[in-house]
């Protein structure tokens, strides 16, 4: 028995559950087919389950039943052998849920236009599981949010169908309930937050340990058995309160730790340092350092906006959560800090910003991945757009900007061709993406604005770079 499979005498996974994993018939269900869902999905079925995945965007469930994929990092090929072993197949007919052992919900998590929380598509899918919702099933929240989302939100919902899941205290020892006080329910409910990271080729999903936290001993030792079926380890934690704020802090470590660097490199830049050589030389050190890079601002789905979920909830404790209020204010600062980087380059060249053609490099919001959710780009575009700038855009993985939920752009890319690239007062390197050549980028562009320090290993012209 392995330390994940250890279970103290008298603590059960409800039997028809654990038997149905041991023999592989346990039918998984995974709401929300994106870059978290998908995945997932596709692992459970990898490891020879039969899996469902629901999704209300018609146009991905049937691309996945033809079996292709829209997630660049995830070939057609994977979906496409699953599909054919008829262990996965895409629906958007939630009257399904009801033949699943195990629910997991991956919809998105976002802030609405206020900035708070916007658990609508939690309490969707929490309503839409209601209807189908039977005894002994497994359900697991894995969106990111604050804690105490499980069992303040999607517990009553789940329970206005008249099946119970008792909220009843348990402790754990990080690998195993070690004492329970056992519940009776209809139902079992944990939270087990994803740790997906798009474009990572270092770790795959199953190599990530999978913590969870359960209402209850038997949701939480459900939920370890469940995960035990696909992931390399789990890590069980008291309660789905601890689980959801494990998520939350290591995002906020994140965003808080690129502030810091943030903030660094801004005072290099007026001290004559350059920040990228001092982190290299700081990460030699050996213990108590990691490494984090500054940057144009953050992006994607879950940097910029998981910590402000916590801060939301500190509210209702009259708690200011001051690190990541001061860290959202150094990194959201950030693109206009590179639109100031530019004017002041352009300036040096008796040039100026209003009418001046940019060319962005980089739209995604990290290197080699097609997801520009929240990317700095879009910012510093709209930024520049507003300065009277006359701005174009490349991205290998976008060759057109469509409308978004904050921009519509409208725009098509334009390929960084010697010709185009010299025909630019100046490139903006928002994004450092592998496949560019940065040689010839610096070659041909008449001034290049670097965010990543992506031309460090450029020799010739340096003169024509700007760090910021
Ligand atoms: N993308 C990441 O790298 C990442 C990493 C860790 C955690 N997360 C978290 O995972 C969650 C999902 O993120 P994502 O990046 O996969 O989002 P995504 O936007 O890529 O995918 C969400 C999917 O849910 C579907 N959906 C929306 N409402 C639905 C509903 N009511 N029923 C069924 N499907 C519905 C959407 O059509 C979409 O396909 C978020 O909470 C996010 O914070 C994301």
């Amino acid at each position: 028995m392995t330390m994940n499979q250890a279970r103290p005498a008298g603590v059960e996974t409800p039997t028809t559950f654990r038997s149905k994993l041991q023999s592989k018939t346990a039918q998984i269900g995974v709401i929300g087919l994106g870059y978290v869902g998908l995945p997932l999905g596709l692992l459970f079925a990898r490891n020879g389950f039969p899996t469902t995945g629901f999704d209300v965007d018609q146009t991905k469930v049937d691309a996945l039943e033809k079996g292709g994929s829209y997630i660049r990092h995830i070939p057609g090929t994977a979906v496409s052998e699953q599909v054919e072993k008829k262990r996965f197949r895409a629906t958007t007919e939630f009257a399904l849920l009801e033949a699943m052992d195990a629910i997991l919900i991956c919809v998105p998590t976002p802030l609405d236009r206020h900035r708070e929380p916007d658990l609508s598509f939690v309490r969707n899918t929490s309503e839409d599981i209601r209807p189908h919702l039977r005894r002994g099933q497994l359900v697991v929240l894995e969106s990111t949010t604050y804690p105490g989302t499980t069992e303040e939100v999607v517990l009553p919902i789940l329970e206005q169908s008249g099946l119970k899941c008792p909220i009843v205290p348990y402790t754990s020892d990080g690998s195993r309930v070690v004492a329970p006080a056992e519940s009776q329910a209809d139902f079992l409910l944990a939270f087990s937050p994803e740790r997906e990271d798009p474009g990572n080729t270092e770790f795959q999903t199953h190599q990530v340990p999978k913590v969870v936290g359960g209402v209850n001993a038997s949701s939480a030792l459900a939920a370890q058995a469940l995960y035990n079926q696909a992931f390399d380890k789990t890590v069980v934690v008291s309660s789905t309160r601890a689980a959801e704020m494990t998520k939350i802090l290591e995002n906020t470590y994140r965003c808080v730790n690129i502030a810091l660097v943030n903030e660094l490199k801004l005072l290099c830049l007026r001290m004559g340092i350059d920040i990228w050589e001092v982190i290299r030389a700081a990460s030699t050190k050996p213990f108590g350092f990691k490494p984090f890079f500054p940057g144009p601002g953050l992006g994607g789905h879950c940097i910029p906006i998981d910590p402000f979920y916590l801060t939301w909830k500190a509210r209702e404790y009259e708690f200011p959560t001051r690190f990541i209020e001061l860290a959202g204010e150094i990194n959201a600062a950030m693109p206009a800090h590179v639109v100031a980087s530019l004017r002041d380059a352009l300036n040096a060249r008796q040039q100026c910003l209003q009418g001046a053609r940019i060319l962005i490099l980089g739209i995604a919001y990290k290197k080699d991945i097609d997801d520009l959710r929240e990317s700095p780009s879009l910012r510093i575009i709209d930024l520049l757009n507003e300065k009277g700038a006359k701005v174009d855009y490349h991205d290998p993985y976008f060759p057109r900007l469509h409308r978004m939920r904050k921009y519509d752009f409208a725009m098509a890319a334009v390929q960084p061709t010697a010709e185009a690239l010299a025909s630019y007062d100046a490139v903006i390197i928002v994004t450092d993406h592998s496949s560019y050549d940065y040689d010839a980028i610096v070659r041909y562009a008449r001034l290049v604005v670097d965010t990543r320090n992506a031309t460090q290993a450029v020799q010739e012209h340096r003169d024509k770079i700007v760090l910021c």
